[in-house]
């Protein structure tokens, strides 16, 4: 392949440009552009490009990919140049990182890059980048920029009662074992279960990885999600609003961002205020965890009012219980504020199963203080269809169980706000 500049710009106008150390180790990527742009593109270097695009007018370039290998994390500040001038000329950043590491994406990321792929690219990882940035209206906005990217569908929120918020959070012990489906459908419940007052519920998915909030709701992902867990340390109210999405004007979601991000992108700060924004704003914060332990689960925990953890009644719960409340225990975190859930919970006349649930309770010496039935097929096909258990099938004994759980909550917090009032 040709490098440089002026031989990629002839015949077609460049329209776009891969900034590298070393292009030649990126064929995927050259492949890629030249599917996406033909030869409307150019390839340059970190110092190369900040010169380039120093000398370009706005509006001559549409985007650079600037494709980063872990060997360039010696001197990131030059990459860092690179995003910064394209920033300047309004020119998007599609941020290629192969092995870097999660402080050197992170750092980047702040810099203002528009989105990243991670290399080797995945099949049409690339086009899908380049026409969410050429969507976009702006590049992101940097700490320091002031003004933050008009966003549509601004969260709608309930008035605001009296009390202090309240705030939960839900995590499984075991894969599949229902939190997600507890935390949209309590936030839903909660949402809806006073019609002439209803309180204000936000729900945060901060499994970050596998976050299905967006897909049991049908809600798309709002771009600046990445943006703001990047710095909400210097994130205001309106500019966390603008992240939320509203679900039928009645309750408002953070998403996970649209690709996969490490988890420890945040951290305790980041997650506390981010927290802390949601808890300014709503009376009720429902966060849904991911299912792995990270640093900072203690910080929720510690935080939170509730914990709820689900589990279903099977060895591999019990296991993980065993070891969740173990490393609890050692840590000296809150154990009181755990609320066992055991989902798909043996029926009334199962005594066989209410047998072994009495038995799982006691060797973990914890109490299931909700039990939630199975409510069979129903319950995937609403969260397939994208719609809380309450619209979609309302008799369902587990809507009525998360239903009867929410309402116990809500006269709990209206009866705490009472007795401080
Ligand atoms: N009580 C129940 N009755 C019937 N189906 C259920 C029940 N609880 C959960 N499900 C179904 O089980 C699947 C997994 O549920 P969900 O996504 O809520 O679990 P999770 O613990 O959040 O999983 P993940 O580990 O992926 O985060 C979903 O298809 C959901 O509809
Ligand atoms: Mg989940």
């Amino acid at each position: 392949m040709s490098s440089g500049l002026a031989l990629r710009s002839e015949p077609a106008p460049i329209v776009a440009c891969t900034v590298s150390s070393m292009v030649h180790h990126f064929g995927l990527l050259i492949e890629d552009m030249e599917n996406e742009l033909g030869e409307a593109w150019g390839d340059l270097g970190f110092d190369e490009a900040r010169d380039f695009m120093g000398a370009l007018d706005e509006g001559h370039l549409d985007f650079i990919a600037l494709a980063v290998r872990g060997e360039d994390e010696a001197d990131l500040g030059r990459v860092g140049e690179v995003i910064r001038v394209a920033r300047e000329k309004k020119i998007k950043v599609i941020l290629i990182p192969e092995n870097l590491s999660t402080a050197g994406l992170r750092e980047l990321l702040r810099l203002g890059a528009d989105d990243f792929v991670p290399y080797p690219l995945a099949e049409g990882a690339l086009r899908d980048a380049i026409a969410k940035v050429r969507q976009k209206p702006e590049p992101m906005p940097s700490s320091d920029d002031q003004a933050t990217p008009p966003q549509v569908t601004a969260p709608t929120t309930g008035q605001r009662l009296d009390g202090k918020s309240a705030i939960f959070a839900v995590q499984n012990l075991a894969g599949g074992t229902g939190a997600t489906t507890l935390a949209v459908n309590m936030a839903w419940e909660l949402a809806n279960i006073d019609k002439k007052n209803p309180p204000s519920v936000c729900l945060i998915d901060l499994d970050l990885q596998h976050g299905s909030v967006a897909t049991y709701l049908d809600l798309p992902r709002r771009e600046i999600v990445l943006e703001l867990l990047q710095d909400v340390a210097s994130m205001d109210s309106d500019g966390f609003k603008q992240a939320l999405v509203g679900f039928q004007d009645r309750l408002s979601i953070f998403t996970t961002p649209g690709e996969i991000v490490p988890l420890d992108i945040i951290g305790p700060d980041e997650v506390t205020a981010l927290i802390d924004l949601a808890a300014n704003s709503f009376d009720i914060v429902i966060v849904d965890m991911p299912r792995t332990i990270v640093v900072w689960t203690e910080t929720v925990l510690n935080r939170v009012d509730m914990f709820f953890t689900t589990m279903e009644l099977d060895l591999r719960s019990a296991q993980n219980a065993m070891r969740f409340i173990k490393a609890l225990r050692a840590e000296g975190l809150p154990l009181e504020k755990i609320h066992y859930v055991l989902n798909r919970a043996p029926g009334l006349t199962d005594l066989n199963g209410k047998n072994r649930m009495k038995k799982m309770a006691e060797s973990l010496g914890v109490k299931f203080a909700t039990q939630l039935p199975d409510g069979g097929r129903p319950v995937m096909q609403a969260g397939d269809n994208g719609e809380p258990l309450a619209d979609a099938a309302k008799k369902n004994p587990l809507r009525k169980e998360i239903h009867k759980l929410s309402d116990g909550l809500f006269k709990a917090m209206v009866a705490e706000t009472r007795a401080k009032g």
